[in-house]
């Protein structure tokens, strides 16, 4: 048994906000976050619009283009860092949102690494018989734990949503997937605050060391990457597409050249929705499935690298 994507979706939160818009309250240029990061404009999320709230839109989409109905879901597994509240979990939530009840639903915390491990997750849950259709979501509102008065990690993130439904299949799909955590860089990239007794300790803002982070994904996505093919008994010439974390167009290309892939199999969609964390891979592959880059048959590696330190590769037929 194997575990196939049979459909895709994504959902953008109506405001954008560009670079220019951002260097009216920070000081910072459009030429600045341009040419660093390749990111254009992000979306932000309504006042009281939760993750769970973009993830419907995104699910449901899926679920369309999968030719499915919420009740043929027997697992719901949500990628966020941004839940909705500290409990239920943001799955539990979407699953009552699709009018469903009774199949499992949990939320995985793996940061910008979250849609990767998530998807994992789903396909030994598939390949071990306990389910069938399974509605995997990266969804994140990044907007609720930014200082909007820092330059440095503002004008980087963005809300957003994506979905894949995962199918048990006869052929695959999935090929192979590899993941990894080092948490002795807890530093590097970290919302340090927590709630206690009623209240915020620490810091409830995303920190990050911007070049250390740079250097470890890159190094992270060539190892994953040549891990998985391994794993797979594939080359780097055997991809069609390359979809990582959309965090920086810098270190995706990058990656791309340091794998010896040609740019023009690097899908990046970060220019319009910044760094959009868990959501961020679902969100490109969703966009490239719709304007019909991706096709049956082609090779496709997923990507993922983020706080925890965690990190992890899917590799997959489409
Ligand atoms: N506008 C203008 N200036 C800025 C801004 C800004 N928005 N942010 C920082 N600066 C300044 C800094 O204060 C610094 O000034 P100084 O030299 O006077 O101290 C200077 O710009 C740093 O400039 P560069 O060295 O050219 O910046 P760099 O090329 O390192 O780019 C960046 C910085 C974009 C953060 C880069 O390090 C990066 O992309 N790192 C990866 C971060 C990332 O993608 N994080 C996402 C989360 S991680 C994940 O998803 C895996």
């Amino acid at each position: 048994m194997f575990s196939r994507i049979v459909g895709t979706g994504s959902y953008l939160p109506e405001r954008v906000v560009t670079n220019d818009e951002l260097a009216r309250t920070v000081d910072t240029s459009d030429e600045w976050v341009r040419t660093r990061t390749g990111i254009r404009s992000r979306h932000v999320a309504a006042e009281g619009q939760l993750a769970s709230d973009l993830a419907l839109p995104a699910s449901q989409r899926a679920l369309q283009s999968a030719g499915l109905r919420p009740a043929d879901i027997d697992l719901i597994i949500v990628a966020t860092t941004t839940p909705d509240i500290i409990f239920p979990s943001t799955a539990c939530i979407l699953q009552s949102k699709l009018g469903i009840a009774g199949c499992p639903a949990f939320d995985v915390q793996a940061v910008c690494s979250g849609f990767v491990y998530a998807l994992t997750i789903a396909d030994l849950f598939i390949r071990s018989g306990q389910a069938k259709h399974v509605l995997v979501v990266g969804t994140e509102v990044y907007s609720r734990i930014l200082d909007w008065s820092d330059r440095s990690t503002c004008v980087l993130f963005g809300d957003g949503a994506g979905a894949v439904i995962l199918a048990a299949s006869e052929k695959p799909g999935i090929l192979a997937t590899k993941l990894h955590a080092d948490g002795s860089h807890k530093e590097m990239l970290c919302v340090p605050g927590s709630v206690n007794g009623g209240k915020v300790w620490g810091s409830p803002f995303v920190r990050m060391d911007g070049g250390a982070v740079f250097k470890f994904a890159v190094r992270v996505f060539e190892e994953g990457a040549r891990e998985v093919l391994e794993a797979a008994g594939l080359k780097v010439a055997d991809l069609d597409w390359f979809i990582p974390h959309q965090a920086n167009i810098r270190i995706m290309e990058a990656t791309a050249k340091k794998l010896g892939l040609p740019k023009e199999k690097l899908i990046a969609t970060v220019h319009h929705h910044g760094n959009t964390s868990a959501a961020s891979i679902p969100l490109a592959l969703d966009e490239a499935v719709k304007d019909g880059r991706i096709l049956p048959g082609q090779t496709l590696l997923l990507e993922g690298v983020g706080g925890g330190f965690t990190w992890g590769a899917v590799l997959l037929r489409w």
